[in-house]
């Protein structure tokens, strides 16, 4: 049987689960969307309506596609709101207990045949699943930032996920205009472990090489070697603290190496609070702005 995914929930409004929420509701799906209180529920709907009155100032969508995309999402603070889903994502910070928690609870809200999917960069799916009673159900669904652009979705399969929960999330994600990669369960999954192979020792040499980490060779450095990235070690426009958590957590479980993580975290600290400052590889006019502006 072939899954419909009509109507679809999304756990966390923040930077992931905002873009999760904008992508099914373009694309026709009802969301129900849940967060943990009032204040991160309106900083969501705030995300949320920043980026799709972005689509509308740029004509990438009309006024109508507009109100429609959100008219099809509804917003709630608690988790029974998530019982008529057909499948439920979750996008709470990157932390194992909380997941397994969350997706403990699912199990006596969803119904049966519901899929749980989570959004995890990092974290075992299978000990994601295992909290579950019916851990067959459960598969990853790792999209990238910022959702609503890059096509790029892991869809992780684990030992247990059954075929027909993995190959309807596989369909899914190519009904969202995504292109799936199919991926096992390991650490890092493809992407992430390509890429914290990749930055660690970049990071041992940017430090090696600067004296001064908010140094202007180091920005000019990051800038001539990736000049996509706001600041040097963020995969991500907009950092905050869960997210350098998140990232940490990462590079803890794909280098395997807390040591060389722990020195390293250190650096991204100071990175993150020069992006924080608006002065990471590049200086902008105000927090959040995409304006680049001179170096003060
Ligand atoms: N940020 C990225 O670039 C990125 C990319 C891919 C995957 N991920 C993964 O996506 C997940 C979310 O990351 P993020 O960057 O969006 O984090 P975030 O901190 O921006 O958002 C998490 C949201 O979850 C909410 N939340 C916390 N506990 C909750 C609960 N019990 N119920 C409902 N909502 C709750 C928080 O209020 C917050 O708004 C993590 O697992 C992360 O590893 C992040």
């Amino acid at each position: 049987m072939t899954r419909e995914f009509s109507t679809v929930g999304v756990i966390g409004l923040g930077t992931m689960g905002a873009g999760i929420v904008e992508v099914f509701a373009r694309n026709g799906i009802d969301v129900v969307a849940v967060e943990i209180g009032d204040a991160p529920l309106e900083r969501g709907k705030g995300v949320l309506a920043k980026s799709t009155g972005r689509a509308l100032a740029r004509e990438k969508m009309t006024q109508d596609e507009h109100d429609t995309l959100h008219s099809r999402i509804t917003y709630a603070t608690d988790l029974a709101a998530l019982a008529d889903c057909q499948l439920v994502v979750e996008a709470v910070p990157e932390s194992l207990e909380l997941k397994k928690d969350l997706f403990a609870q699912l199990d006596q809200i969803v119904s049966p045949d519901a899929v749980l999917a989570t959004n995890t960069s990092s974290l075992p799916v299978t000990q994601i699943a295992v909290a579950t009673a019916n851990p067959k159900r459960v598969v990853g669904m790792h999209f990238f930032n910022p959702a609503p652009v890059l096509q790029f979705v892991e869809v992780i399969k684990t030992v247990i996920t059954a075929d027909d929960v993995f190959e309807d999330i596989k369909a899914l994600a190519e009904r969202l205009g995504k292109r799936p990669v199919v991926v096992g369960d390991k650490a890092g999954f493809i992407a992430n472990a390509l890429l914290f192979g990749y930055l660690q020792p970049r990071r041992q040499h940017v430090r090696d090489q600067v004296r001064h980490p908010r140094g202007h060779r180091q920005r000019d450095a990051v800038r001539l070697w990736a000049p996509w990235v706001r600041s040097p070690c963020s995969t991500s426009p907009d950092w905050t603290r869960p997210t350098r958590s998140s990232t940490r957590c990462t590079a803890r479980a794909v280098t395997g190496c807390t040591h060389r993580v722990r020195s390293s975290s250190r650096w991204s600290a100071q990175v993150c609070s020069d992006a924080r400052a608006d002065a990471g590889s590049y200086s902008y006019a105000a927090p959040g702005s995409p304006e680049v502006v001179g170096d003060h």
